[in-house]
């Protein structure tokens, strides 16, 4: 079947790299004349019906903007009322014949169960700051961010020579600690908090005191997720998809008090939050968002639905959406030894301070 018109949403936390991913779905799609529709935030417009026309000209200079241009959502068709039925009566409503669903695990767990449980013709395209898709070797977001936290984390090492302090900083990342392990590596960090094993408050003391007194300064970048151990757990809020929502945490409060007591040096922190989500996307998220959106339209123009494009070394691919969403990829034992072969030699102040 030729296909006339397509729709396309974000959805889940946004993070650049979603605009050049459009633009290149747009554009593709133009080629071989199919009309474009950009729904309003995510899942919710595809539940309301709220869509707005999307044509190259619209996408044209969109490749260098940060968020994305469509509006996102955490909105889950599954937890909504008829939710679901409403996303099936949309694409007869707009005469959709293919919709390409941009997101994480939790927007393509929906685009999968759409597919399996419906055969609603669905692409994805994955996106996320987090990196924690196992289908995929990257996700575009994630260097835009990772890089963003490795500024930042410099710019604490800065102040804390000048001061004769201890620097924390804590990152997002959600479950995965890749972001927070790219920027301590990149930064090079004394010592890196991930979520995939709770803070060793005795080794991070040991490390950040031989790094101190080393170079006068210590930096501790720390993921928002990493269990403190001692420390009583709050109740925890949950977001549509059923997982935590982790702005309250203040992980980076928590772990200056911990270092301040164990180290007896003087402790500051800072929390990047949502300044490593926005801005203009680096280079590589440029270009993997562009393949990947390119990417899903030629799966879409080919009938093949049900799938997500995922990067395999070099190459974009297609991956069962099944596939894509069964489980959460998060730091393994090689990375985690790279970082603490490289932290565990102390060395000597590389400047005259
Ligand atoms: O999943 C992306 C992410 O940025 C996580 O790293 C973070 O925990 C979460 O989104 C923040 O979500 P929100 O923008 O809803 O506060």
């Amino acid at each position: 079947m030729a296909l006339k018109r397509v729709a396309i949403l974000t959805g889940g936390g946004d993070c650049p790299g979603l605009n050049p991913a459009i633009r290149g779905a747009v554009l593709r799609l133009a080629q071989e004349g199919v009309e474009c529709l950009g729904m309003r935030e995510g899942w919710k417009g595809m539940i309301e019906a709220k869509a707005d026309p999307l044509t190259p000209a619209d996408v044209a200079w969109i490749v260098g903007k940060g968020g994305t241009i469509l509006g996102t959502s955490r909105t889950n068709p599954y937890k909504k009322e008829g939710g679901v039925d409403k996303v099936a009566e949309t694409f007869k409503k707009l005469k959709l014949d293919a919709l390409i669903a941009m997101g994480g695990e939790d927007t393509l767990g929906v685009a999968s169960k759409l597919w399996t449980e419906r055969k609603l013709p669905v692409v994805g395209v994955p996106k996320t700051m987090d990196n924690d898709l196992s289908a995929t070797d990257y996700t575009f977001g994630f260097d835009t961010s990772a890089t963003i936290a490795v500024d930042a984390a410099e710019r604490l090492r800065d102040t804390g020579l000048s001061h004769r302090r201890v620097m924390l900083l804590e990152v997002m990342g959600r479950h995965a600690g890749w972001v927070a392990l790219f920027t301590a590596l990149a930064s090079g960090a004394d010592y890196v908090c991930l979520p995939e094993r709770p803070v060793d408050v005795k080794d991070m003391a040991a490390k950040v005191k031989a790094a101190f007194a080393a170079r006068k300064t210590a930096l501790v970048v720390a993921s928002e997720a990493v269990e403190i151990p001692g420390d009583s757990a709050k109740t925890k809020e949950l977001d549509e998809f059923g997982h935590e929502i982790l702005k309250d945490r203040g992980v980076a409060e928590r772990l200056t008090a911990v270092l301040q007591k164990e180290t007896g040096l003087e402790v500051r922190s800072a929390v990047i939050g949502h300044i490593q989500r926005g801005g203009a996307p680096t280079l590589f998220d440029r270009i993997l968002g562009t393949r990947v959106g390119v990417k899903a339209a030629e799966l879409a123009l080919a009938g093949d639905f049900g799938n997500m494009v995922a990067l395999k070394g070099n190459a974009v691919v297609p991956v069962s959406l099944k596939e894509a969403t069964a489980k959460l990829k998060t730091v393994d034992a090689e990375w985690l030894s790279l970082f603490d072969r490289l932290s565990a030699l102390p060395g000597k102040t590389p400047v005259a301070a």
